[in-house]
């Protein structure tokens, strides 16, 4: 078995800390390698959160990082996060981690100005502890997670040159390339990596500083959360215009599948649901589906089908298709249910829709992790009409609680739902997939779906080969532990 020490690197991790779907991905990665044999550590922003959840922590060091990094006073702690089962160094530097708002942006959705200082720390303490700050525990393997960890290879790199010899390899995972961490030239001074490294092969990108192009082209490895997000990002039209550089890697970069962490979602013996249910006895869900109904004063009727969404409200997601779509959905008699928050003016027009027919149109805006395990439990479809999807985490919740998913043909949706046409309802049909993204795509596919849901016997029959999908963390697990067998083959026994 292979004993690998990974450094995992990462802004957020589920329960504590929790954005989006990086932070599920974070929290259940470690177990999921550990059950590989792995042993795996991760490196996290002292965030409040954070810091709350760190038990038995001892100061391993007070950190020297470079430049304006030291003002913070920045010390490093050791200890465990039970919440999510994982040994954990954690960078304590309450004047960079200790604010108001959320980790990235404060209450008005404004980036910090010193982002590029607060992440710059975090990259730079994993080459520390790769350059064996912590002498009782070295990683054979760094591996970083989105822009937050993008320069901890550059600073694995320069570390490397400065002593004439390499330290730990590093993987680095994108999980979104939309957000890349891009920050003013002036900048690359403060972070004190070598001169060279601020070039067209470095970490500039049309003569700025760019920590997601740090990560992508300072790693050893790359990986993203899908196959089909994988080629994607590799096409100008996906690629955020580091698409050259990804081809240039082709043959470093992998897409892997994320999982569903079934200690969170399974709807068997999650403690959030009002009745539990399986595929093998549904009956619960009915009761889910009335209690929300009632929830959220919807007309209480057992046979009219219960559309759901579950999102950021960010242009990503593709909306603005469901609030065009949203009257004929009604029309058609069914319901429609929306938990998300993010732009203002996608909150206020899913607000008005509400307003406008709240026995069948129920939103809530603000961010609520027991609600979204009802709401899934109690919808018969989900929909995630994104323009693109890198994995996507809700349509794979959705396939475990019985709510078929009404997806895009893009990134990771692509990769997890299979269409129901009549001559694949008797195959492998698990949902709804359209391709054109308009407005009118999404009526028809919601027109099929509403269709099947009429012919109950082929309805149940779909919803029960999707919630017996496999999409558990083992999968994915398995194929990390190879890369990071070939990218660090001494650390197996
Ligand atoms: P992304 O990371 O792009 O937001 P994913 O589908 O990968 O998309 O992950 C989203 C995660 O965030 C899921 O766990 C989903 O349940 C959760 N989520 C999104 N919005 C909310 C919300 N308003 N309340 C609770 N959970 C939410
Ligand atoms: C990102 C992507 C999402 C993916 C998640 C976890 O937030 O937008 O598609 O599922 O990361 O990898």
């Amino acid at each position: 078995m292979n004993t690998v020490r990974v450094l995992q690197v990462c802004a957020e991790i589920f329960p504590l800390l929790k954005t989006g779907g990086l932070a599920d991905v974070a929290g259940a990665l470690p177990a999921a390698l550990a059950a590989e044999g792995a042993r795996v550590r991760v490196l996290l922003p002292g965030f409040p959160a954070i810091l709350a959840g760190l038990e038995g922590s001892t100061e391993l060091a007070r950190l020297a990082p470079p430049g304006a990094m030291a003002a913070a006073g920045p010390r490093l702690l050791f200890g465990h996060l039970p919440a999510c089962g994982v040994d954990a160094y954690v960078i304590d530097a309450p004047a960079f981690y200790a604010r108001d708002g959320g980790p990235y942006a404060d209450a008005h959705q404004q980036p910090y100005p010193d982002n590029h200082l607060r992440f710059a720390l975090l990259g730079w303490a994993a080459a520390q502890l790769a350059g064996g700050l912590d002498a009782g525990w070295v990683p054979d393997v760094v591996h970083g997670h989105d822009w937050h960890a993008g320069l901890a290879p550059a600073y694995l790199r320069a570390e490397a040159e400065r002593r004439g010899q390499a330290l730990a390899p590093s993987l680095f995972t994108v999980h979104n390339l939309a957000y890349q961490g891009i920050f003013e030239a002036a900048h690359f001074a403060e972070l004190d990596l070598p001169a060279h490294f601020f070039a067209m092969h470095g970490v500039e990108f049309h003569g700025r500083l760019n920590f997601m192009k740090a990560g992508l082209y300072y790693a050893d490895r790359i990986s993203t959360v899908s196959p089909s997000y994988a080629r994607e990002i590799q096409h100008h039209d996906q690629g955020c215009g580091l698409d050259g550089l990804l081809r240039s890697r082709a043959h470093e970069l992998e897409g892997i599948l994320n999982g569903v962490d079934a200690a969170v979602w399974n709807p068997a013996v999650d403690p959030l649901l009002p009745a539990p249910f399986s595929a093998d006895d549904p009956a619960g869900k009915a009761k889910c589906k009335s209690a929300l109904q009632r929830e959220l004063g919807l007309t209480r009727a057992a046979g009219t089908p219960l559309f759901c969404v579950v999102s950021r409200l960010t242009e990503q997601k593709g909306l603005h298709l469901i609030l065009e779509a949203l009257p004929r959905l009604v029309e058609q008699g069914a319901q429609f249910a929306l938990l998300g928050s993010g732009d203002p003016a996608l909150e206020a027009a899913f607000r008005a829709a509400a307003e406008a027919n709240p026995a069948a149109v129920a939103v809530r805006i603000g961010y609520d992790e027991p609600f979204a395990h009802r709401l899934i439990a109690a919808s018969d479809v989900i929909m995630v009409p994104s323009h693109y999807e890198p994995c996507g985490l809700t349509q794979l919740y959705g396939l475990a609680y019985g709510a078929l998913p009404l997806v895009r043909r893009v990134g990771g949706l692509a990769d997890t739902v299979a269409d129901a046409r009549l001559e694949t309802l008797d195959g492998d049909a698990t949902g709804f997939v359209f391709e054109p993204f308009t407005a009118e795509a999404l009526e028809a596919t919601i027109r099929r779906a509403l269709a099947l849901y009429r012919r109950r016997g082929d309805w149940k029959l779909v919803r029960q080969r999707g919630m017996r999908q496999n999409f558990g963390w083992d999968v994915a697990a398995s194929r990390y532990m190879a890369l990071y067998g070939i990218l660090a083959p001494h650390s197996a026994p």
